[in-house]
């Protein structure tokens, strides 16, 4: 998906090279998001021009550009702004001209990297060719530089001088949709703003001063609106395309940062990274500033201002927070392993463990989620619970609903977030909604979390990155504090989402004490699953040797599951599908005599979960209704127990230890993810950027 970088030196020395390498930098820390083109924005030689390059490809064919452009590197400056982007096309072809950075004109006066959607695009795009500008993508941002220039231009023959804060905020009101944006201009050197709405924004500070505070205080505008005469000539009167210039207070830049000055007053040295992901900022800094839907940041002679778009509204908070991110950079670092999916497979003994730390006390039975434990009475006198989520975070739902159930006594429905919105499906005050997202920035899932908020009813974050929308968004939630996973297909996010939703049910039935040997059962088997996960990983070789021998060629592949193991059936065909490109189905095993049997014979390879719970023997009965078919499965079974008789009857057997049936699919998944990684390897698929796939899905 889109990422956006940017860079800001102040009064810290800097070469034109050294600008670049720490913007290409940037740029291969988000190509985990996936992407298919890049480019980027410096200064040029003469005062009053831009240098932008931008290729289609990989952050590297990107960097072969520049070499190959022979951007001069040793220019220094004192005082600079690069911008930087991924993009994902969604509006035209991944193209060169389609690229960002956009630009407003051939003097690329206004340049714009862009997240996001703007969805009155065509209109603005109408009337701005109107007013004879020449557009030259096929991109909805486009439309956002052309618009600065407008404005700017238009402003200029009012006779009326704008700051860069005023301008973009001017160009915002005409915007409809999403954005995660940055603007640098020529006619505004060594300034940037960055804003955001719907999509994420940060920005990290680096000085070798102490801040003199940890926030930075919110500016408010006195109008929602440009309010004076519209000079512009693009406004209809009716339409929000006023385009009104507004005429400059007394409040041009009169307030100080406080944070970024020194004791004596004056501005120090200090670099601003911006970025539309932590994990590219990481390296340079752990103080970050994460922006808020309609905030603008402005940097402009090495101080930070964060303005409103809008008016304020009662309650709104009047400062930002500059955090310290807790990520280590190794954390988002490959280490041994061939590829991030392979590593983040591996981590899962860690990753799940993470994910109780603290939270479980296992010598009383007793869970603690800090984040959830004051809204525990509420969620109990719920009507009903509504699961919702995308992919395989929806699984890990599927998954959890029956315990949800059976120890709540609650009712409780798993929504896909697209069919959910698309429905419009009917939701109260008395429902709470579970938002679960290994990302926190799935469109799908931000749009049914605002379609709830609306409604009224209580939201609660299952969500892996924290600053993220869907975390800041829901009233509470649980971090699973599984740390980044940047391979595409998602791994160990799914086995600490199943914890974090069994930790989840479990808190909210803890007052029953008829259910107290149940839980104790599940709190024991917890305790366990981290090392049982190593046993499983163990099955590797196995694992590689199955799919050598009888998978690699293989056109197609059913899982059956029932009972808990149908979410395992599901999440092992999409893990299959989205990396092998191989295609696999996941079916309900009571559902085989209803179709699906017609398609088994000795060719298809079909594998079973077997492993011991109350619906075994339904399972061993569709098993033989395989077998009866000439189909020769492979079993995932407990350890030791022979699924008598079977051996030769089956293409392999696979054993991973017993654990409480409710937690058996964090077992049994596994194998599924070791063997999707291997068909993909085998197949010499790109594993952790599968074609088509981004790993944060933030278009609807
Ligand atoms: C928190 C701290 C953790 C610290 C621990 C010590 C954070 C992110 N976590 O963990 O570093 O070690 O206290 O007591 O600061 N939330 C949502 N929606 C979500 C996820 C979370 O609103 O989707 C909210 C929670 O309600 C809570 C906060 O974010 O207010 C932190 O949640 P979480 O990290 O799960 O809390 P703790 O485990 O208590
Ligand atoms: C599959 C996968 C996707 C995501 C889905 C939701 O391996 O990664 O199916 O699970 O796009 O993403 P999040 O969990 O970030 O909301």
């Amino acid at each position: 998906m889109c990422g956006i970088f940017g860079y800001v030196n102040f009064l810290v020395d800097k070469s034109r090279g050294e600008i670049v390498d720490n913007l290409i930098e940037g740029l291969s820390r988000l190509e985990y998001r996936g992407y298919d083109s890049a480019g980027i924005a410096v200064d040029g030689d003469k005062k009053g021009d831009t240098f932008i390059v931008k290729k289609v490809g990989k952050v590297n064919a990107l960097k072969q550009e520049i070499i190959d452009q022979k951007l001069e590197r040793s220019t220094l400056f004192d005082c600079h702004v690069g911008i930087a982007h991924t993009r994902w096309a969604t509006h035209g072809q991944p193209m060169t001209v389609n690229c960002h950075p956009h630009r407003s004109d051939v003097n690329n006066e206004f340049v714009v990297v862009h997240n996001g959607i703007i969805t009155n695009y065509r209109a603005l795009k109408t009337l701005l060719e109107s007013k004879g500008m020449r557009f030259e993508s096929e991109t909805d941002s486009e439309c956002i530089a052309k618009l600065f220039k407008h404005i700017y231009d238009t402003n200029l023959k009012a006779g009326l001088e704008v700051d860069l804060n005023e301008l973009t905020k001017q160009v915002l009101f005409e915007l409809e949709g999403s954005y995660g944006l940055l603007v640098k201009s020529t006619r505004y050197p060594g300034e940037v703003c960055a804003t955001r709405k719907g999509s994420p924004l940060l920005v990290g500070v680096k000085t070798n001063r102490k801040l003199k505070v940890d926030f930075v205080d919110v500016e408010f505008p006195e109008h929602d609106a440009p309010s004076s005469n519209n000079t512009s000539g693009l406004a209809d009167g009716s339409s929000n395309l006023g385009l009104m210039p507004v005429a400059q207070g007394d409040n041009l830049r009169t307030s100080q940062s406080r944070a970024f000055l020194a004791d004596d007053g004056m501005p120090m040295p200090v670099e601003f990274f911006l970025s539309s992901d932590p994990a590219s900022v990481i390296q340079h800094t752990k103080k970050v500033l994460f922006l808020e839907d309609d905030d603008i940041a402005h940097i402009y002679d090495g101080e930070l201002h964060i303005h409103r778009a809008k008016k304020s509204s009662a309650g709104e908070a009047t400062t930002r927070s500059i955090q310290t991110l807790e990520m280590e950079l190794n954390e988002i670092m490959k280490g041994p392993y061939k590829h991030f999916m392979q590593k983040e497979i591996f981590e899962q003994p860690d990753s799940t463990f993470n994910t109780m730390r603290g939270r479980i006390d296992f010598k009383d039975s007793k869970i603690n989620l800090g984040g959830i434990k004051g809204w525990l009475p509420t969620i109990r006198r719920c009507r009903r619970i509504i699961m919702i989520a995308c992919g395989t975070s929806y699984h890990s739902c599927l998954a959890t609903r029956s315990i949800f159930e059976e120890l709540t006594e609650i009712p409780v429905s798993v929504e896909l977030a697209s069919d959910f919105l698309d429905r419009k499906s009917p939701v109260f005050r008395d429902d709470t909604c579970v938002f679960v997202s290994q990302s926190g920035e799935t469109a799908d899932s931000i749009l049914a979390l605002q379609y709830c908020l609306e409604r009224g009813a209580l939201t609660v974050g299952i969500v892996n990155s924290v600053g993220s929308s869907i975390s800041r968004q829901t009233h509470c939630g649980v971090h699973i504090n599984a740390g980044p996973e940047i391979g595409v297909a998602s791994t160990k996010a799914y086995t600490s989402q199943y914890i974090a939703l069994v930790m989840f049910a479990l808190s909210l039935s803890n007052d029953s004490i008829s259910r107290s040997p149940r839980h104790k059962e599940i709190i024991d088997g917890l305790q366990k699953i981290p090392e049982q996960i190593k046993t499983v990983l163990q099955l590797e070789d196995k694992i590689k040797q199955l799919c050598d021998d009888h998978l690699n060629s293989q056109k197609s592949l059913l899982l059956l599951g029932r009972g808990y193991q149908f979410a395992t059936a599901l999440e092992g065909a999409l893990k299959i599908k989205e990396i092998s490109y191989m295609h696999s189905e996941g079916v309900l095993a009571g559902e085989l005599k209803h179709g699906v049997l017609a398609l088994v014979d000795k060719d298809l390879p079909i594998i079973a979960f077997a492993t011991k719970d109350s619906l075994f023997p339904k399972t061993m009965s569709a098993i033989e209704q395989v077998i009866a078919r000439d189909g020769r499965p492979i079993i995932i079974c407990n350890e030791g127990e022979k699924v008598i008789g079977m051996e030769e009857k089956t293409m392999a057997i696979l054993e991973v230890p017993l654990t409480v049936d409710c937690l058996q699919g964090l077992l049994n998944v596994i194998p599924l993810q070791l063997m999707s990684y291997w068909l993909a390897v085998n197949r010499g698929i790109d594993v952790d950027f599968p074609r088509n796939l981004a790993k944060s899905v933030t278009v609807e």
